[in-house]
């Protein structure tokens, strides 16, 4: 009987086939939705336009400035890029943390942290005082009129300092400092130009770190929000956010609900909230809760450690799912976080719970990159799609199970598609200095 009582609370957190497809539909929906001008302020996703256009031709070089920040690192770096035959691009970087007293305070405080970090690198690198063209990968949704603008629609993550939104951001640093701004990139974007330098195929990016994104390449004639109908831009998708508009509220449990109250964004990026890394662990923890109140898991007692938000990060969830873990070091971890009681039977069952909740968020994220891939596919009136999506972060990179079960998700909704991805390794900052090179060169020519 407890069995079942596990196995019917654990089913709420299993999707079908049959959702997963109508997940895929209801994005699909909204993408087209996000691009027409009549349509935009309504929807869910916003398909934001890049302004990045081409990728690089390898005539770029120079060295550049690239900032890099919104995922669970800030990075400030220096890339050089040698053009020639054989084109090399060589970066130094430095990471500066971030305290969550700054990230929730003031705008000010926040930019003023900022550059008092490039300071300290350009200082570090032997190069003060140099006015190098810098890209700025700046992961949040922004609204550009231009590549070297990126006005902040809203914080997303663990951010929210106050008086940001609505300013561009650009001003918001340049205040402070006289830096010389080419481009305002978002991850997404920044990581798959890194993986483009590459692999020409890549015209997908994808983020499924803290929070999750996705790129692609668009026709212009698409989108209707910036003038002009030949080629193609890169548009941020910004997928995080849906399901805001109640797109996913029959699919969401109790779990989600209370991951979603408790957030720094009630209401807001619900797709992210189910997928990410920042918010996976908390859903885990709130099943645990409940399978505990129920009397089903940790001798039915609810610890303090238990109640505690946060204690289950990303890192957990990758290590807990490892297959060459024995249920005895499992125990381990849990007695490690402060979750003494558990039996064996506790640590099996927590195990399940964690796969339970990674699987649909690969799944759902799986989903999403199907009506992402379709797309492109269908705009260019193909029976069959070959692509190379550039995928960086934590969760994806560190998890055992989680790009297997997201692929096999792809090809089983996007079945005319043959996809490849390329792991990026470099980060976005060297993304978003090629797009800055390619901007400056393409400055200079017109100088
Ligand atoms: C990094 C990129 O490698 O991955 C960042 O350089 C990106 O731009 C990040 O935001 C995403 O992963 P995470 O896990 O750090 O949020
Ligand atoms: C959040 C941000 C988005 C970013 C993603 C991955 O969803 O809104 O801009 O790309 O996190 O970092």
């Amino acid at each position: 009987a407890q069995h079942a009582e596990r196995q019917s609370i654990l089913d709420t957190l299993r999707l079908s086939r049959e959702q997963l497809l109508e997940v895929k539909e209801r994005l699909s929906e909204q993408m087209v939705r996000g691009l027409s001008k009549q349509t935009h302020e309504q929807a869910s996703i916003k398909m934001l336009p890049t302004y990045v256009r081409s990728i690089p031709d390898g005539t770029e070089h120079g060295d550049f400035l690239a900032l890099d920040l919104g995922g669970s690192t800030f990075r400030v770096l220096l890339v050089r890029i040698r053009s020639g035959k054989k084109h090399t691009v060589d970066m130094h970087h430095k990471i500066y943390s971030i305290p969550q007293e700054t990230m929730q305070g003031t705008g000010e405080e926040l930019f003023n942290h900022i550059v008092d970090c490039i300071g300290d690198f350009l200082e570090y690198m032997g190069i003060k005082g140099a006015s190098l063209p810098l890209g700025f990968t700046f992961s949040f949704p922004c609204h550009q009129s231009k590549l070297d603008q990126g006005i902040l629609l809203k914080w997303t993550k663990g951010f929210k300092a106050s008086g940001c939104e609505g300013q561009d951001v650009v001003t918001l640093i340049k205040e402070e400092f006289d830096l010389n701004f080419v481009a305002v990139v978002n991850d997404t974007v920044g990581t798959m130009m890194t993986c483009s330098y590459e692999d020409p195929r890549c015209e997908v990016g994808l983020i499924v770190g803290t929070g999750t994104n996705a790129c692609y390449m668009e026709e212009m004639q698409n989108i209707e929000l910036v003038e002009g109908n030949s080629g193609r831009m890169c548009v941020n998708v910004e997928w995080g956010a849906f399901g805001d508009n109640g797109e996913l509220d029959d699919f969401c449990t109790q779990f989600d609900h209370t991951v979603d109250d408790c957030s720094n964004n009630p209401g807001k990026q619900r797709y992210e909230k189910m997928i990410s890394g920042m918010y996976l662990g908390e859903i885990v923890r709130n099943v645990l809760m409940d399978l505990t109140a129920k009397g089903l898991l940790f001798r039915g007692k609810v610890s303090e450690r238990l109640k505690t938000r946060g204690i289950f990060e990303t890192k957990f969830l990758s290590q807990i799912e490892s297959d060459r873990l024995a249920m005895r070091q499992i125990r381990s971890i849990l007695q490690h976080l402060g979750l003494t009681t558990s039996t064996c039977d506790d640590s099996v069952l927590v195990k399940e719970v964690c796969s339970v909740v990674a699987r649909r968020a690969a799944q759902l994220c799986g989903a999403g990159l199907a009506a992402v891939v379709d797309k492109i596919r269908q705009n260019r009136n193909l029976n069959q799609l070959t692509i190379t999506v550039g995928v960086d972060g934590t969760l994806y990179k560190t998890h055992p199970h989680f790009s297997s079960i997201m692929q096999e998700t792809l090809q089983d909704l996007a079945p005319q598609c043959q996809v490849t991805f390329h792991k990026s390794e470099d980060g976005s900052g060297k993304g978003a200095a090629l797009i800055t090179a390619v901007a400056w060169r393409i400055k200079c020519e017109g100088q």
